[in-house]
């Protein structure tokens, strides 16, 4: 019951200054505080309360003075990671969340058409809504670039292959497929829907990729073009139901000359869902539903290797992050899977 205002009295003291004030005069007093920070000392002191209870902050019973407890050990670029997250969580999923009731009864992110006028996905919304993308866009940014360089260690490209980004949006997937896995002959190609196409082409021109990338346009539910090596599936299964995962595998299969390989990224549960240690069940339900697409969720390992299995595929390998990698604040946890088209 208590999250919400838990979140909102912690961001606040950070949005408002006084963790910063903290840091560069400790031994503040709620008086000092309110002064430096332009709020009444009688409030500040009153969310300092929670702070102080988790031991983030601690105060001098005896002067009053505050100072940084367990929070002046946070790196600055854990913090970092971490506001930007919380920043995401205030802007875009406090307020889209109040409609999530709505969103799983129409199916729809009833959120983005009430507080914006938006119909439909959060990917949409980002590309016409300037605050649905400054709400979205700086977790986009820090995510992708915490997990690509780890995407493409996790799985190998033959020599010379032909290699198809299945809903690869701006191109940058197949900019950092030429940059990580180049080989002579090696040729990238961004599918997703014809729209995206100067864009994409800006992009491979900007990067000096032009040569070895391009762009084909298509619904991704009807079918995929032929001819490829490998496919990569990357950051979207989880935005669809069962039904479509398995028509997005079997496209995907039909498309892959034999012995070809399809990469999937996504986030998974854990096979055992009542795992404490783990945050996808209290993030994500939510947070799809609620605040991207209305639709879709998250699978378990075992349940994505069923439904490639049951669509002509050999799983071949599943990774996730070397543990020693994973910041303590990491609530989303991804893997890779790779299977081959038998025969
Ligand atoms: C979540 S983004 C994909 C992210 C991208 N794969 C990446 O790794 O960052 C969704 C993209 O899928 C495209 N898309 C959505 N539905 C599609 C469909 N049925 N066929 C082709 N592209 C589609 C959208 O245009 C958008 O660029």
């Amino acid at each position: 019951m208590v999250g919400p205002t838990r979140f909102m009295n912690l961001y606040a003291c950070f949005e408002l200054g006084i963790v910063e004030a903290l840091r560069k005069e400790p031994g503040l007093t709620a008086a000092g505080l309110g002064a430096a920070v332009g709020a009444k000392p009688d409030a500040v002191e009153q969310l300092l309360h929670l702070l102080v209870k988790e031991g983030f902050v601690a105060l001098d019973e005896a002067t009053g003075g505050y100072t940084l407890d367990t929070l002046g050990d946070v790196a600055e670029s854990d913090l970092q990671r971490v506001l930007t997250f919380m920043g995401m969580m205030k802007t875009g999923m406090l307020r889209q969340l109040y409609y999530l009731t709505d969103s799983v009864s129409t199916g729809a992110v009833v959120g983005l058409k009430e507080l914006y006028g938006f119909e439909g996905t959060m990917f949409q919304a980002a590309a016409e809504v300037e605050e649905v993308r400054d709400a979205w866009g700086p977790l986009a940014q820090s995510e992708t670039a915490s997990v690509y360089p780890w995407f493409f260690r996790s799985f190998d490209v033959p020599a010379g292959a032909r290699v198809l980004d299945v809903q690869g949006g701006n191109g940058l997937g197949a900019i950092m497929t030429c940059q990580t896995k180049g080989s002579p002959g090696l040729r990238v190609t961004t599918f997703d829907r014809p729209a995206m196409e100067a864009e994409c082409l800006r992009n491979f021109e900007a990067q000096g990729v032009a040569e070895q990338c391009s762009f084909a346009g298509g619904d991704a539910m009807e079918s995929l073009p032929g001819g490829y090596d490998v496919m990569l599936l990357k950051h979207f299964v989880d935005m669809y139901d069962k039904d479509e995962v398995l028509t997005l595998f079997r496209n995907a299969h039909r498309a892959l000359e034999p012995g070809g390989q399809i990469v999937v990224l996504a986030p998974v549960y854990p096979e055992d869902i009542r795992d404490a240690d783990d945050y996808q069940a209290d993030f994500f339900p939510a947070y799809i539903l609620g605040c991207v697409v209305g639709r879709g969720g998250l699978q378990k390992v075992s349940t994505y290797r069923g439904w490639l299995e049951q669509s002509g595929f050999e799983v071949t390998s599943v990774r996730a992050k070397d543990p020693a990698d994973i910041p303590p604040d990491a609530i989303i946890n991804r893997v890779v899977i790779c299977a081959t088209k038998a025969g």
